[in-house]
């Protein structure tokens, strides 16, 4: 690939640098709108915008603000929204019963966004930390979360989000074996097109501290963390061998998360597997670069794009971003 042929003066890269139609026309990977995808986090109520201190900008939404904002992100062209629920304290329970009640907050907000944008994709998270009260994704014996019994609940959840008319069901919950038997129960009841997106390669991250803030986990969670199941940051080969294992299941596409310091990951997912890859950069991330921004340290909306486009860079056919919108409107 490399041309070694290439020798100073005849080639000098910075001729093609000097003009900016010429950066604009050579440049390798932009990002579009379509590779956007925007996470909003539900609440009950009407009309109550609750922002969450630890994300800058971002809100928990009723769903009638919920609607709203989907249209802004449709009309700005971002093609898919994906839906986090903030369960209310009273409806948590340790097996997180309230994920599979059909008409629960998600359900009723799937229904009306299909009803009001059936064009927009809508991605579900399937795991239980909003709906448990000790913050797991699963169901906990004995202080540990076990995993077959987590799968079954699992199975179930998917089906009801399904049947309340996701477009893509995404575990979130890096069980062994959930892609395969979500996959089995989606066939079974003629859901057929639903599609899996797999959070295959998720790591036992710190980033995520905000997202536990919006969706009320982090108290209940403590400090127990999520290590028996998310993946060591220290791997790599073990990625390979959860994408490779989520593919042979059933999934439609998989998630490497979080995104801006596992570059490596996705490349290397992209290199080996010939499935969409994304990635999703997460609330610490986010939050990152907006404190940053605030302390005019750094150009916020510059920094975004960079990271995001780095993203793409290293393989991600999309993106999950809380900036998704702002960015949208600046590209
Ligand atoms: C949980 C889930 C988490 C995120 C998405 N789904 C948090 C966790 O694993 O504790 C994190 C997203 C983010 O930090 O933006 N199923």
């Amino acid at each position: 690939m490399t041309n070694f042929n290439s020798t100073f003066p005849k080639t000098r890269l910075r001729r093609t640098r000097m003009q900016g139609w010429s950066r604009e026309m050579l440049k390798e990977n932009c990002l579009s709108h379509s590779d956007l995808i925007l996470p909003i986090f539900i609440q009950e109520g009407e009309n109550i915008k609750t922002p969450i201190s630890s994300l800058p900008g971002v809100s928990r939404l009723t769903l009638n603000l919920l609607l709203e904002k989907a249209h802004e992100a449709y009309d700005s062209g971002i093609q898919a929204i994906a839906l986090f629920p903030v369960i209310d304290a009273a409806l948590k329970s340790p097996a997180g019963d309230e994920a599979l009640f059909e008409k629960n907050l998600i359900c009723r907000a799937i229904h009306a966004l299909k009803k009001s944008i059936p064009g927009l994709g809508i991605i579900a998270d399937i795991a239980l930390d909003p709906f448990t009260t000790h913050g797991q994704d699963g169901i906990v014996e004995n202080g540990e979360v076990v995993n077959d019994a987590t799968v079954e609940v699992l199975c179930k959840q998917a089906l009801v989000m399904a049947k309340a008319g996701c477009d893509v069901v995404a575990p979130s919950d890096m069980m062994d074996g959930r892609i395969g038997a979500i996959r089995d129960t989606l066939e079974k009841h003629k859901f057929n097109d639903t599609m899996i997106l797999s959070y295959s390669a998720k790591y036992a991250s710190s980033m995520y501290a905000p997202f536990r803030d919006a969706v009320g986990s982090s108290a209940n969670l403590g400090k127990s963390g999520k290590h028996s199941y998310q993946m060591d940051f220290a791997n790599s080969d073990e990625a390979m061998r959860e994408i490779a294992m989520d593919i042979a299941e059933g999934a439609d596409m998989v998630m490497v998360k979080p995104g801006i310091a596992y570059l490596d990951i996705i490349q290397r997912a992209k290199t080996h597997f010939n499935i969409p890859i994304f990635a999703y950069q997460v609330s610490g991330e986010y939050a990152m670069i907006k404190a940053a921004a605030a302390n005019n340290w750094i150009d916020g909306d510059a920094v975004m794009i960079e990271q995001l486009t780095a993203m793409k860079r290293a393989g991600a056919n999309a993106i999950f971003t809380y900036a998704a919108l702002e960015v949208a409107k600046n590209i």
